[in-house]
């Protein structure tokens, strides 16, 4: 294969280097392109553009493969613990046993949020939704932390920010929930895990405890390795470009929350089950809610289908909906959506539209059955989901900052008014 790719414009030949990443994906490096020929790319979406290199998440969506520096996610979502993976996301190996303690103590270390940041919690209407609240507290961690605005620290100092976020999230995820209900706050114990703590901080109430189930507690596990990166998506992206103006970790993660929480990405965990819930409510005729998917004239879209990259399956969907049959079982919970949500697999599996389309049942169409079986609110669906994305938005945001990327900011081809000069708003 030619070490080069060849672009012929206004007849003169140009050649830009090809680029093969380690699992033999090929990309133009187009770098210099506007510099040698005055030419520009245009992508909306960018559905064919590389936005970096990056050594995180290997993807293939033909061949429905991830895997998190190597270890496929299947490997990981049955055997690791989540905080195990989010130290091989962010720092790029497995711990070994020492490694794994520190950093286990260190979370727990910092799991408190200060307690002047309950006083914006409170003045939050009752009702707001949390991943709002999340977003400001996120970002509000800044404020409390200053020195994390200078970027350029050493690692050390850097990792603290890191710790803090990873400690902090839960608590201040199952607080938003705390504060919709009007309920007094749970604080975090140091005697349990990471997701038995979040359940806990969730569950609990100052006048009693409830112990974490420990089904509850490996279905949260799982849930949240399945989400822990997915290389270059919306909510990451996000993260990469804020933090490549060198704004805080801070201020990036809280981008990628808000990035998240649109329905078209993480959002969609809870129109899947505000969407099964409306085909209930109406009679359970799912041929009629596919036909209205198909329907180009409605704006209605079958939520948990359809991926960016998966064409063929999701394997986090796989994974998933085998958990989701068995959270429900060792719960014993009958929860007639999921009956809905089979059904309607079924059908859109085997309707031609979405098999021409490459539509299938994404990672967020059976969570949302699990997280409700657990006993999370449908409104809290997407802060899970950005819970277990964490490490991936710090992985993201690390990497770029090591590898010293320049500011994100994308070109356009303008398509507004010429030159005209200004009329006096009389004469308008
Ligand atoms: N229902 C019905 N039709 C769909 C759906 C859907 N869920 N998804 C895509 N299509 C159709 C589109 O209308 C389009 O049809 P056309 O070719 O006739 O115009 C075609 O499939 C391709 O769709 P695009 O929107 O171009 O695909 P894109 O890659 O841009 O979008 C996305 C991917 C946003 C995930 C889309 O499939 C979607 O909206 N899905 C529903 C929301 C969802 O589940 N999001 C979660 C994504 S996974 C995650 O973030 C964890």
């Amino acid at each position: 294969m030619s070490e080069n790719a060849k672009i012929i414009l206004d007849g003169e030949t140009h050649e830009f280097p090809i680029v093969v990443g380690t699992e033999n994906e090929k990309a133009i490096d187009i770098s210099k392109l506007r510099g040698a020929t005055g030419y520009i790319t245009l992508d909306y979406g960018f559905k064919n553009t590389g936005s970096t290199s990056s050594a995180i998440t290997f993807l293939d969506g033909e061949k429905g493969i991830l895997r998190y520096r190597g270890y496929p996610i299947e490997q990981l979502a049955e055997h690791a613990e989540f905080l195990e993976v989010a130290y091989l996301v962010i720092y790029g190996e497995l711990p070994t046993k020492p490694q794994y303690e520190k950093f286990k103590t260190d979370i727990v270390r910092h799991t408190l949020v200060h307690e002047d940041m309950k006083h914006f919690l409170e003045a939050y209407p009752r009702g707001a939704h949390p991943m709002g609240i999340a977003a400001s507290m996120v970002c509000s961690l800044s404020t409390f932390y200053p020195e994390s605005q200078d970027t350029n620290r050493e690692a050390e100092a850097v990792n603290l920010t890191i710790i803090r976020l990873l400690a902090k999230l839960p608590t201040i995820a199952a607080w938003s929930h705390k504060n919709s209900l009007r309920h007094p706050f749970v604080y975090p114990q140091n005697k349990y895990s990471y997701t038995e703590n979040f359940m806990h901080m969730m569950f609990s109430m100052p006048t009693e405890e409830s112990t974490p189930d420990p089904i509850v507690s490996k279905a949260l596990n799982k849930l949240l390795i399945l989400h822990a990166d997915h290389e270059q998506n919306c909510s990451a992206s996000t993260v990469r470009i804020v933090g490549s103006s060198h704004a805080n970790l801070y201020a990036s993660v809280a981008a990628g929350v808000t990035a998240l929480w649109g329905p078209l990405h993480g959002g969609a965990n809870q129109a899947v089950i505000e969407m099964l819930e409306a085909i209930k409510a109406d009679g359970g005729d799912v041929d009629k809610w596919i036909d209205k998917a198909k329907d180009k004239d409605d704006t209605f879209r079958l939520m948990g289908f359809g991926h960016r990259v998966y064409k063929n399956f999701d394997p986090r969907a796989t994974i998933i909906k085998k958990a989701a049959d068995d959270v429900l079982d060792a719960l014993g919970i009958d929860d007639p959506v999921l009956d809905i949500a089979k059904k309607l697999e079924k059908v859109a599996l085997e309707d031609e539209y979405f098999v021409k389309r490459g539509l299938y049942p994404n990672v967020d169409f059976y969570s949302g059955i699990i997280y409700r079986a657990i006993g999370i609110p449908t409104e809290m669906f997407t802060v899970m989901f950005a819970l277990g994305r964490l490490p991936g938005w710090i992985g993201q945001w690390k990497e770029m900052r090591e590898n010293n990327e320049p500011i994100g900011r994308p070109r356009q081809v303008y398509t507004g008014s010429n030159k005209r000069d200004y009329v006096s708003i009389e004469k308008r």
